[in-house]
């Protein structure tokens, strides 16, 4: 993230998206200003939202802290915002856990359980490791404008107070060194922080939270280095019995599609340096709308991670306007082997599963095209099951024409989402675009699932191998799904299910 990028951003809506606003059709729901609001997403009431910062489970709650603009639908001075679910679908928003102070503004970080009270602040305390910004250092151009910093909540995060010892990290100049993702790491009996520094990761270690020890660099030869690397996370999962390590750092710009998006490493992590034989570039999501996405943290062996649906080409001028940007759905991680090689899969857990009621199904094929249902809801999963490898479409449209197209083409092994015609595109030139994912499964047969919740679709293709997040805004609710093959389609069953509210 380029900060003058995104004051420019900010200039841009200004004098352009409110015009774009104006021309938006008809809502459907009572207030147009919440034509666009997901139902099923986590928003913010009102204001500006970007990353996810600081999940952590505690005591049956899920909390979501994120970096928030209270005052206005733009990126500006950052807040961390807070809100907490027990199902991970119905959040309930908190009032403002960090608010800036005469250190910076509060950019992204986590948050830990300090079960053993490693740092004094208190037994079980929860405590926020995150980036202080200077806005006024910054301009000053030293360099030294990011720095680490602690905060902690003894009241399950009701309420925080700021470690008088901050920054505890101080920058050794370096401009973008921020995002610290802290974890345990038990063979070393030590806090390992995962920390984003301009083109490469560095590691340190601690062992109170407070005073922090370099331990290596990673990544300066190895990956996608389109734009700066921001928001790691280090994660160990398990693949048949051994233990593997993630490694997600976010990119913008650089994406395969442009702009943000995530791209991860898997290794081997020893507490001291991330080593990994990958030589090809792997994307967690190959959408535009998947950015900074990170996992909760006291969850075990569970890798739940949520991101933000949004891209830094367009974020600040999306028309919405009383809040600005929703999170993606939470997904499980998981590592699955493609020939010789590990790759990360994303579902959707149980919770949000299990959070829809079917609708109708289907079970034969045999035309070309069936058309799956009309006045859909707007808030629905649409399951895909074993359909025979060809060519073929998913278009969601509306009365006044519009069309979400979300396909595959064999000829280019390729996955597809084709928005150009969904609606309000026009405050962006980039949002338009074709976004194209590559297909690693090697099945003869496809399987999706399309989550879909008013004005986003959530791709998640052979079981989450690949993955496509991608925003729409149609000037009417999309009220039918066709899908047409290149040939009869032939599939084991299609089902649409809505969202039971
Ligand atoms: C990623 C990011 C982070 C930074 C935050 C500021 O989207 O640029 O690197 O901490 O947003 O809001």
């Amino acid at each position: 993230m380029n900060i003058t990028k995104k004051f420019g951003a900010v200039m841009l809506f200004l004098s352009v998206a409110g015009g774009s606003f104006a021309q938006v059709g008809q809502s459907t729901k009572q207030d147009p200003e919440e034509k666009y609001r997901p139902i099923y997403h986590f928003t913010p009431k009102h204001g500006w939202m970007n990353d996810p910062n600081g999940m952590v489970y505690l005591n049956g709650n899920y909390h979501l802290f994120f970096q928030h603009n209270p005052e206005k639908p733009v990126w500006g001075p950052m807040h961390w915002g807070h809100a907490i679910s027990k199902d991970l679908i119905h959040w309930d928003e908190q009032k403002i856990a960090l608010y800036p102070d005469s250190l910076g503004t509060i950019f992204s970080g986590s948050a830990v359980i300090d079960k053993d009270n490693t740092a004094g602040f208190g037994k079980g305390a929860m405590v926020a490791i995150f980036t202080h910004h200077n806005h006024a250092e910054e301009d000053r151009k030293t360099g030294l404008h990011q720095n680490q910093s602690l905060a902690y909540s003894l009241d399950n995060g009701g309420s925080w107070t700021k470690y008088r010892g901050n920054p505890v990290l101080p920058n050794p100049g370096i401009w973008d060194f921020r995002d610290p993702k802290v974890m345990w790491f038990e063979q070393t009996k030590s806090w390992i922080m995962t920390l984003a520094t301009k083109d490469c990761i560095t590691f340190y270690s601690s062992r109170d939270l407070k005073t922090w020890k370099k331990e290596s660099e990673f990544g300066k030869q190895v990956g996608a280095h389109g734009g700066v690397w921001e928001c790691p996370d280090l994660i160990p999962m398990q693949y048949k019995g051994s233990t593997k390590w993630v490694l997600l750092v976010s990119i913008n710009p650089g994406g395969p599609n442009g702009g943000s998006v995530t791209q991860y490493f898997v290794g081997d992590f020893d507490g001291h340096q991330f080593r990994t034989a990958d030589t090809k570039i792997k994307w967690l999501d190959w959408g535009p709308d998947n950015y900074a996405g990170v996992t909760w943290s006291n969850l075990w062996d569970r890798h739940l991670m949520i991101g933000w649906m949004s891209n830094w080409q367009y974020a600040n001028v999306v028309p919405t306007n009383r809040w600005r940007s929703a999170s993606t759905i939470p997904r499980t991680l998981a590592l699955e082997k493609v020939g010789q090689s590990l790759y990360v899969s994303s579902t959707a857990p149980k919770e949000i599963e299990s959070a829809f009621r079917p609708l109708k199904k289907y079970s034969t094929g045999g035309n070309k095209e069936l058309t799956i249902a009309e006045n859909i809801p707007q808030a629905y999963r649409l399951d895909i099951n074993k359909l025979k490898r060809q060519s073929f479409k998913v278009i969601l449209s509306n009365e006044v024409g519009e069309e979400l197209v979300i396909g595959y083409r064999q000829d280019k092994n390729e996955y597809f989402i084709d928005r150009a015609k969904s609606g309000e595109v026009s405050f962006n030139a980039e949002f338009p675009k074709t976004a194209f994912a590559e297909r690693l499964s090697d099945n003869s047969t496809v399987s999706l699932n399309l989550y879909v919740d008013v004005s986003s679709v959530e791709l998640f293709a052979d079981g989450g191998l690949t993955t496509m997040t991608s925003l729409f805004f149609p000037k009417k609710p999309m009220s039918q799904i066709r899908i047409i093959g290149d040939q009869k389609l032939k599939f084991q069953e299609i089902a649409i299910s809505e969202f039971k509210k």
